[in-house]
């Protein structure tokens, strides 16, 4: 295979001969001299090639243009421009496959909602290059920070009868077996896309210990914002013998090793990002490698629910859409929002009245409230959800009524609690969450190859 750019440039001494392709981003040309700007995605910078024009093919030259394809020979060079270090110098050079003037992203500023329009070509832009090669590292960072601490990675199911969440937002997953044939539920009973992998996750934790998953969840939410996707990525630790302390340690020594990894790995796309926010209304004054470097290092605050609504109830001039009056109804953005604002710093939110919060948490002694905790982030709001879970099999068969849910319809998760109970604790992050949170972008889609909204399903 023919090196990437980025290996060129790391590994290939000057005055090599070398062979790379990729697509000509920008063009400058004079009588004597041709410069070409070329990516490949390897890396956030593109390299600059530098050629004669009279030594390559008219037929070749003409076709030269913004999005072509190609394949050059030369020799890797210290620059002898300002801007970069190494360019190659043009010997040969071959033409993959045209771009014609319709080809979309000439150069000039594009803004998002268009690029959006064309999600199969917007992984050319320097924009999305840098996004997604931070979605890359970060999973990798992902797997490696649970593999260094002993969690095995388990691969629950994507079709599933159980609806984790309780909150009814599901898409059914039926049989389509062609014309005309009978339409009789495929696994006896009516079956969906899981909207979390945390029910399976328990009970591999209560027989492995520590687990994690990583995979696509589905919800059909008919929330058309910028921070919810009808298909996302969700990552759920499960841990045996962990409260609810345990839990947030794990939580926020997480998120605090993703942004670290980032930083240290993508300082080149960090800092694209960066000096793309000089283009927002109002952009922030810390530069955005300071700000993560704060919050990687930061200790986050804990704060219970009660505590929560005091500060929202005690909040001066601010109007909310949904005014906090009474204890009891659940945080709204707005709310998360303000209290990582005025707070300065991620916020650990814990104990949360249990009628907001799912069946499978456990039970607080004072009877109203529960285990769980949210970790909100500043500009970002809820990006992880978790809990301790009811590990006491009476109770839990309680609660489960109480949310209007049949225990023996999930006895086996019930099971889990008969034999051998203990104490755990698990949380879900989402993954696209917490990029928009590193790379700052405004929206959701933005950050997901191709998004899954209400109305949209095509590439
Ligand atoms: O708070 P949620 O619903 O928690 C669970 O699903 C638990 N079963 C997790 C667990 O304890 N194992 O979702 C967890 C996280 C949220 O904090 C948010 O970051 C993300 O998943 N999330 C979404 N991301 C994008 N689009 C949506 N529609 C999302 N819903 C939740
Ligand atoms: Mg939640």
């Amino acid at each position: 295979m023919i090196k990437t750019i980025q290996e060129i440039i790391h590994t290939t001494p000057l005055d090599t001969q070398v062979v790379l392709s990729g697509w000509i981003r920008n063009k400058r040309e004079g009588k004597e001299v041709i410069f070409l700007d070329l990516q490949d995605g390897s890396q956030q910078t593109p390299l600059q090639l530098v050629g004669d024009p009279r030594l390559i093919p008219a037929a070749i030259q003409r076709n030269l243009t913004t999005g072509a394809s190609v394949r050059v020979h030369g020799l890797l060079r210290a620059s002898q421009g300002r801007g970069q270090q190494h360019e190659v110098t043009i010997e040969k050079i071959e033409l993959l496959g045209k771009a014609d003037e319709t080809y979309p992203l000439q150069p000039k500023r594009h803004t998002l909602d268009f690029l959006r329009s064309i999600k199969h070509l917007r992984f050319r832009t320097n924009t999305f290059r840098a996004i997604f090669r931070i979605r890359h590292q970060l999973s990798q960072a992902i797997h490696r920070f649970f593999d260094q601490r002993g969690f095995l990675y388990l691969h629950t199911p994507i079709i599933t009868s159980a609806d984790a969440e309780g909150a009814g937002d599901l898409f059914a997953v039926v049989a389509d077996l062609g014309k005309g044939k009978e339409k009789r539920p495929f696994f006896g009973k009516p079956a969906y896309l899981t909207v979390s992998g945390q029910l399976a996750g328990e009970a591999g934790a209560l027989g492995l210990g520590r687990i994690y998953t990583f995979a696509p969840t589905f919800r059909a939410e008919n929330s058309n914002t910028t921070r919810h996707l009808a298909e996302f990525w969700m990552i759920e630790p499960e841990m045996a013998f962990c409260d609810l302390k345990g839990n947030i340690e794990v939580a926020e020594a997480f998120v605090q090793y993703l942004i670290k990894d980032i930083l240290e790995n993508c300082p080149q796309e960090i800092a694209f990002l960066s000096q793309q926010e000089k283009h927002k209304p109002n952009r922030p004054k810390i530069p955005l490698n300071e700000r993560l470097a704060q919050i990687s290092t930061q200790p986050f605050l804990r704060i219970t629910y009660t505590e929560a609504i005091d500060l929202l109830k005690a909040h001066k001039g601010k109007k909310f859409q949904f005014p906090i009056s009474t204890w009891g109804a659940d945080l709204q953005t707005e709310h998360e929002q303000y209290l990582v604002h005025t707070l300065k710093r991620p916020v650990v939110v814990t104990d949360y009245p249990k009628g907001v919060k799912a069946f499978y948490m456990r039970q607080n002694d004072d009877n109203k409230t529960v285990a769980a905790m949210d970790v909100l982030l500043p500009g970002i709001g809820e990006i992880i959800g978790g809990s301790q879970r009811e590990e006491r099999y009476e109770k839990l068969i309680e609660t489960m009524q109480a949310h209007g849910i049949n225990p023996t319809d999930m006895a086996w998760y019930t099971d889990t609690r008969r034999y051998g109970s203990v104490p755990h604790s698990g949380f879900g992050l989402g993954l696209e969450r917490m990029i928009q949170f590193i790379t700052v972008m405004d929206n959701i889609r933005d950050v997901i190859p191709f998004p899954r909204t209400p109305g949209k399903a095509e590439a």
